[in-house]
């Protein structure tokens, strides 16, 4: 969603700026914009791309070394020249880029208006800086102090970023709800909405806290303090993010790349944690809660679009090896419903980017209630991760595509390590089978390497079927979400409708939509319910559909039905989506190259979701 930078110091603003933005391009947005002050405040913004603005500043006087720019990802007015961000106070002298959403803009326009401000744009965000100023006007306030009593009255979440053209030693930044990390140089700050534009100037951060507004002074220290006026000490950190890990390494898309690295992030979520040899699981974020999750009655997983998609396997995974009920629930349906949640229930939040505001709320809302909340979260430092009672990271690294790959196969680790500590805790894993899946998981990374050898026949299978409209993926067991999870990705890159069935549902309906155009992508490998699956290939071939069929090497049965196979390792069947997601991550990737979609920016789609 909408992405944030900002600069004080003494460089130039404007290609430090532009930079940030160009990392921030993955997040998702539809327009762009700069402000930039020195003996002036200039604001340039324009519908499009980041490219686009650097064109539309072509010429124009960029000097200045405090400004602050922004990608925006439409949400209170359609994307154009006039909704873009930053937005100018009623008499310019104020500048404002924000993420969120306020939800009383309206109410507070409507006073405005009746006061005499007149408003260019249809966005809650111009009503807001149109606001501070209001305040700082009538009550003779300080800018610092306008921004402290206006957030006071704002309903919603919020990231800001503000300078004036009176002072142009002062950027002031504040949040509630949306992200922002400030970026600590020599005599100079980043500020910016993740720490991709920051890491390659300064490793020393400090995440702004809930309801903080922070006071930027060049040539200060950093000023921190609440919306209800309390003083706070900054909490410096430093990033472990490098740099490379921000690039496309050779790779055409970042999408690939982050295929392709699965057997290291794989490797990395297990790393410390696992040891096959010894018989150990230690997951030390959780390790105090080690006792309530054994004896937990029940487990409730909470996540929205492909972080459900692991819940779901760690749904089977929990009831499987540690017999404990779960319930996997979507974050936005759980938050609205007024669900039962006990106070033994423990809540797991999955989440890459741990900003998700469906499953933020949904922890408060859990929380409130007293449930122990643990998060599985990829992005270090990142919301969920602060506000869950423990938790661990799934240590994927950055992962920029939008369509979400490496998180995926490292939440599944994760749940994996999770459920096999407390199966072994509870006893209800004999210890030779517990062994034996620790030894099997440890060479999950090689297989997940065997099954990337792939890539050049699923390249084949997608030039034949870019033609296609619709796509049904089916799989059984551990092997539906994974039909869930494949057909999210084709639909995401590609914008061809598919959909993830549980294979036997198919024929209580969409076995209605088969015929000679329709592909079917099985996922049938050979443990669980395998005969049942070759069962339902048989009824899609019977109605002449086109089977594509994911399956364990040697495979025999399936190969005689099936249109298409694509071989892959033997494993065993808990593990299996570890491995099958991969070939279909593949496979809606060279679909969406084909069509010429843009793979790691899709349209519509935002990386992190910090809208409900
Ligand atoms: O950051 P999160 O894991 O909380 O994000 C949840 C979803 O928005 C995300 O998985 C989305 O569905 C991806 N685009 C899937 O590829």
């Amino acid at each position: 969603m909408c992405g944030i930078v900002g600069y004080i110091g003494p460089k130039q603003a404007f290609p430090i700026l532009m930079k940030g933005l160009y990392r921030l391009e993955y997040r998702g947005y539809d327009s762009a914009g700069i402000a930039i002050v020195d003996s002036d405040l200039k604001l340039y913004k324009t519908k499009g791309k980041v490219s686009d603005l650097e064109k539309f500043v072509q010429g124009k006087d960029i000097s200045g070394t405090i400004g602050i720019a922004h990608t925006r990802w439409a949400t209170h007015g359609e994307p154009n020249d006039i909704n873009a961000h930053p937005h100018y106070s009623q008499s310019k002298n104020l500048a404002l880029i924000h993420n969120g959403i306020i939800e009383n803009y309206a109410l507070l326009k409507e006073e405005m208006i009746g006061r005499g401000h007149q408003f260019n744009s249809d966005t809650d965000t111009e009503v807001l800086i149109h606001l501070i100023e209001d305040i700082q006007i009538n009550e003779n306030v300080s800018l610092e102090e306008a921004v402290r009593m206006a957030l006071n009255q704002v309903i919603g979440a919020y990231a800001i970023l503000i300078i004036s053209r009176d002072n142009p030693d002062l950027l002031i930044a504040a949040r509630k709800g949306s992200p922002m990390v400030i970026g600590i140089g020599d005599d100079e700050f980043f500020i910016a909405s993740d720490a991709s534009p920051i890491v390659e100037f300064t490793k020393e951060v400090v995440y702004l806290e809930e309801e903080e507004i922070a006071c930027i002074r060049r040539g200060e220290k950093l000023k921190l303090k609440t919306i209800h006026n309390k003083d706070k000490t900054p909490f410096i950190q430093s990033l472990e993010l490098n740099l490379e890990a921000l690039e496309k390494g050779g790779y055409e898309h970042f999408m690939l790349k982050e295929i392709y690295e699965q057997p290291q992030s794989i490797m990395d979520s297990m790393r410390g944690r696992l040891n096959a040899e010894k018989g150990i699981v230690k997951l030390g974020g959780i390790s105090d809660y080690e006792n309530k999750l054994t004896n937990a009655k029940r487990i409730i997983i909470i996540a929205c679009g492909t972080s459900w998609h692991a819940g779901l396997v760690g749904e089977y995974l929990f009831e499987d090896l540690a017999r404990i009920p779960v319930e996997v629930e979507y974050a936005s349906e759980f938050r609205y419903r007024h669900p039962i949640i006990n106070e033994d229930d423990i809540v797991i939040a999955i989440s890459q980017s741990g900003e998700t505001a469906d499953t933020l709320a949904a922890i408060e809302l859990a929380k409130s209630k007293g449930a122990t909340i643990l998060g599985i979260c990829n992005v270090v430092g990142s919301s969920i991760a602060r506000v869950t009672h423990a938790g661990s990271y799934t240590h994927a690294g950055p992962e920029i595509g939008v369509a979400s790959t490496k998180a995926f196969t490292a939440q599944v680790t994760l749940l994996t390590l999770m459920a096999l500590d407390i199966a072994h805790r509870k006893g209800t894993i004999e210890m030779s089978r517990y062994r034996q899946l620790l030894n099997e998981l440890e060479s999950i990374p090689d297989k997940v390497r065997e099954t990337l050898k792939v890539d050049d026949q699923i390249k084949e299978l997608a030039r034949i079927y870019t033609y296609a409209r619709n796509f049904l993926y089916l799989g059984r067991g551990y092997n539906f979400p994974v039909a869930l999870e494949g057909a999210l990705k084709l639909k995401e890159i590609s914008y061809i409708h598919a959909e993830g069935y549980p294979a036997a549902e198919m024929k209580h309906g969409p076995i209605a939509l088969i015929d000679r155009e329709m592909p079917v992508v099985v996922i049938a490998t050979n443990k669980g319910t395998y005969d049942k699956v070759v069962s339902n290939i048989q009824e899609v071939k019977a109605r002449n559909g086109k089977i594509i069929a994911i399956v364990t090497k040697g495979d025999t049965a399936v190969k005689k039905l099936a249109d298409y196979v694509v071989e892959i390792p033997e494993t065993e069947e808990l593990f299996v989506p570890l491995l099958a997601t991969v070939p279909l991550q593949l496979l809606s990737y060279h679909i969406a190259v084909m069509r010429d979609c843009n793979v790691d920016m899709p349209r519509n789609l935002a990386k992190s979701v910090t809208v409900e």
